[in-house]
């Protein structure tokens, strides 16, 4: 059996940064922490906590994976969650039906609305497609209102990319 180094991970985002640059950084360093991990648990919280420092603003980070037909919370930083999500329901739901990433500026306004946390304002869902099929979905919530944008929901599908490989 062969074991990787055991390494401090010192990742340094700029908070400052054009969201471009800030999520293609994300990105590399996300591809970076999952090589040569096949574990997806473990490679699923390793990348929550990645998003965690590089996206300002988050009140939740994480996962929701899709087993047996319906989304099961995954690896997340922020607040315990719904546990349980129908296909089709809220906004996670959405994404995992549609195959398509959901970009929610004011989460009261969207019908169906799932809420895990009071605090939520707005929220990004992207969905982790493998070939062709979702097998998860990457959850983000802000307390401010409209908080993403199209330049945050590509950044993140980049990430959601690099996760379809590794979880
Ligand atoms: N708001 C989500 C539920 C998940 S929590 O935000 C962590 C939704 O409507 O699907």
């Amino acid at each position: 059996m062969r074991y990787r180094a055991i390494a401090m991970y010192d990742f340094a985002p700029d908070p400052g940064e054009p969201k471009p640059l800030l999520y293609s950084s994300l990105a590399r360093a996300a591809d970076a922490l999952v090589e040569g991990e096949r574990d997806p648990v473990a490679n699923m919280a390793n990348l929550a906590a990645l998003i965690w420092q590089y996206v300002p603003q988050l009140n939740w980070a994480g996962f929701y994976r899709l087993v047996d037909d319906e989304l099961v919370l995954g690896p997340f930083i922020g607040k315990p969650a719904c546990i349980r999500i129908p296909i089709g329901r809220g906004v996670c739901g959405t994404a995992a039906a549609s195959g398509a990433t959901q970009l929610v500026a004011d989460v009261h306004a969207f019908p169906g609305h799932i809420a895990c946390d009071a605090q939520s304002r707005s929220e990004l869902v992207v969905p982790v497609l493998r070939a062709g099929r979702v097998i998860a979905v990457i959850d983000l919530d802000s307390p401010e209102v409209a908080r993403f944008d199209e330049a945050d929901a590509a950044g993140m599908e980049m990430v959601a990319r690099v996760a379809a490989e590794a979880i």
